[in-house]
């Protein structure tokens, strides 16, 4: 059996972070299923947050953060990543991440919507991207083990404790079970759950349903970001950071019709309030061909070309359209999960040896909606963490062998999805969960569009039980994972789809169209969903509330 002091599951910003944060004599691999750099976080445009600014504070961004949450976020964890960013945006740089820079030659920081500063470290609008390669630098110097094209497919647990990982060699083909004291999740969003999204094709949700399978509760699923601003038919992402240069918003009348929704913070009001204002306009006959457009032209070209390089050729190649002579078309998307697997402050779950960092987790910082700019930092402050406790775990406890067992369930599992000869494709099932996900748990949500999708995941739960697969090999077999990647994201989507029915009232990116206000009396709770064979059960925990009374 293959054995690591620790194993680190995604090689996302949250994973490599990780990795990078233990110390050297520790037997540290990464895992992930495609290359380091091809990990979603390389998409991440617009910029990550820290109060680096002279007349800034981490007090005033922990505010930010918990009022743009509505009072969900935990506000130990908030003030925790915010009093630590400044550092790690040093580490950051010290580690070579090419952050733009101000006319005074320090890192230049860019308005982002919901934060009363400007507050947002950029790289033009390639931050991810950024820092990503900086980090794979700092991974390869460490020389830590990287298992490439590698999916995990259950987690060991035995005895209530978690000793490892069962990984299917994708490039190979072949199942192995790999032991470890401590595991990390860092598999990053889900998002794929829906059929248009911002996010890469990856994004699954495999480190939620990995501990959801495992026994671990996920916490606040129901609260699922739309990004204002994502490519008309594409869904590609067209950063925040072009309001944050002073984009408008228009709809067909010309109008920028932000006004009407946030007088004050207009096109830099938080996400969820610009996504529901795009919605209603293009709901009530004012949008242009069921978008609304994003001016850029009054910025000019040169600041485009400087700032924003990356959207602009983005609209070039997916829309046809030139930011420095036309509006783009632009709508909300599916962007981004606030919930996941439930940790504490450090990153630790309730299975010792199982620890979550990155979007796969749900520490929680971002309540019921997330500022922009929040989430690059949530994965170097919590990846951080992660490495750091994860580390102190295996140093302090006595490996045990785990048994062989996992590993033959799993085995009869795959082979017996290779067997079938006749049953239903797995494409077919993928898209019908993602309309059916876009259609009833977008924006506007009701008791009867959500019961109509609780009805609709049981059919298709039933018919994923038959899946067949078009290729029977075992050498880079992509048919196969999708397949597995399927399960993972139908369990995500009972918990989304749970949660979000019982919640019974309207907070951030939840706006429930029968219970249109906010209910901190019986809603300020986080919720928690816990697997059973019989769908997700419903429990609820308290808000930590030590700073900010929710107002
Ligand atoms: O709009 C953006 O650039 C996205 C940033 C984020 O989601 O944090």
């Amino acid at each position: 059996m293959i054995y690591h002091d620790i194993v680190i599951v995604g090689a996302g910003l949250a994973g490599m972070r990780a990795a990078v944060s233990t110390p050297a004599h520790l037997n540290v691999a990464v895992l992930s299923k495609v290359h380091p750099v091809r990990s979603h976080s390389v998409a991440a445009q617009g910029g990550i947050n820290a109060a680096i600014g002279e007349h800034d504070s981490w007090e005033a961004h922990a505010f930010d953060t918990t009022k743009g949450g509505v009072f969900l976020g935990d506000q130990d964890a908030i003030i925790a990543m915010c009093r630590e960013a400044p550092d790690d945006i040093l580490a950051l740089e010290r580690m070579g991440v090419i952050f733009s820079r101000d006319e005074h030659g320090r890192i230049a920081q860019r308005p982002f919507g919901g934060a009363g500063f400007p507050r947002t470290c950029y790289a033009a609008d390639r931050t991810g991207h950024a820092i990503l390669h900086a980090m794979y630098e700092q991974l390869l110097k460490r020389a830590v083990t990287v298992y490439e094209e590698w999916y995990v497919t259950a987690l060991i647990v035995e005895d209530g404790v978690c000793r490892g990982v069962i990984a299917w060699d994708i490039l190979h083909g072949g199942l192995h079970a790999i032991a470890a004291k401590a595991v990390i999740l860092a598999t990053g969003g889900s998002s794929r759950v829906f059929l248009t999204s911002t996010n890469a094709v990856i994004n699954t949700g495999d480190g939620m349903a990995l501990a959801y399978r495992a026994g671990v509760a996920l916490k606040d699923m129901e609260f699922v970001q739309f990004h204002p601003s994502t490519l008309k038919h594409t869904g590609i992402l067209i950063t925040e950071g072009a309001r944050g240069e002073g984009g408008y918003l228009l709809n067909t009348l010309g109008e920028r019709f932000m006004k009407r929704y946030a007088p004050e913070q207009m096109e830099l009001a938080t996400r969820s309030t610009v996504s529901l204002a795009i919605a209603r306009e293009i709901a009530e006959g004012r949008g242009v061909d069921g978008c609304v457009l994003l001016d850029l032209r009054h910025l000019g070209r040169a600041r485009i070309l400087e700032r924003l390089p990356q959207i602009r050729q983005l609209a070039i190649d997916f829309a046809g359209v030139d930011p420095i002579e036309s509006p783009i078309p632009v709508r909300p998307g599916a962007h981004y999960q606030m919930g996941g697997v439930s940790t504490n402050l450090w990153t630790e779950t309730e299975i010792p040896g199982l620890f979550a960092a990155g979007e796969c987790a749900c520490v929680s910082i971002h309540g019921a909606n997330r500022l922009g700019g929040n989430s690059l930092l949530e994965t170097v402050v919590f990846g951080r963490r992660a490495g750091q406790r994860a580390a102190e775990y295996a140093e302090a406890v006595t490996f045990r062998q785990p048994s062989q067992a996992l590993l033959r369930d799993e085995q009869q599992r795959i082979d017996q999805l290779m067997k079938r000869t006749y049953g239903e494709h797995v494409w077919k099932i993928r898209d019908e969960l993602g309309a059916m996900m876009n259609q009833h748990l977008g924006i506007f949500r009701s008791r009867e569009s959500l019961q109509a999708a609780q009805a609709q995941l049981q059919r298709l739960k039933h018919r994923a039980t038959r899946l067949v697969l078009q290729d029977k090999g075992r050498i880079f077999n992509t048919n196969l994972i999708q397949a597995l990647e399927l399960e993972f994201l139908l369990d995500v989507a009972e918990t989304i789809i749970a949660g979000a029915l019982a919640r019974e009232e309207s907070r951030g990116a939840h706006y429930r169209e029968d219970f249109p206000k906010r209910d901190d009396e019986r809603w300020l709770r986080h919720t928690l969903a816990i697997r059973t064979e019989s769908g997700p059960l419903l429990r609820y925990a308290p808000v930590t509330i030590t700073k900010f009374p929710p107002t």
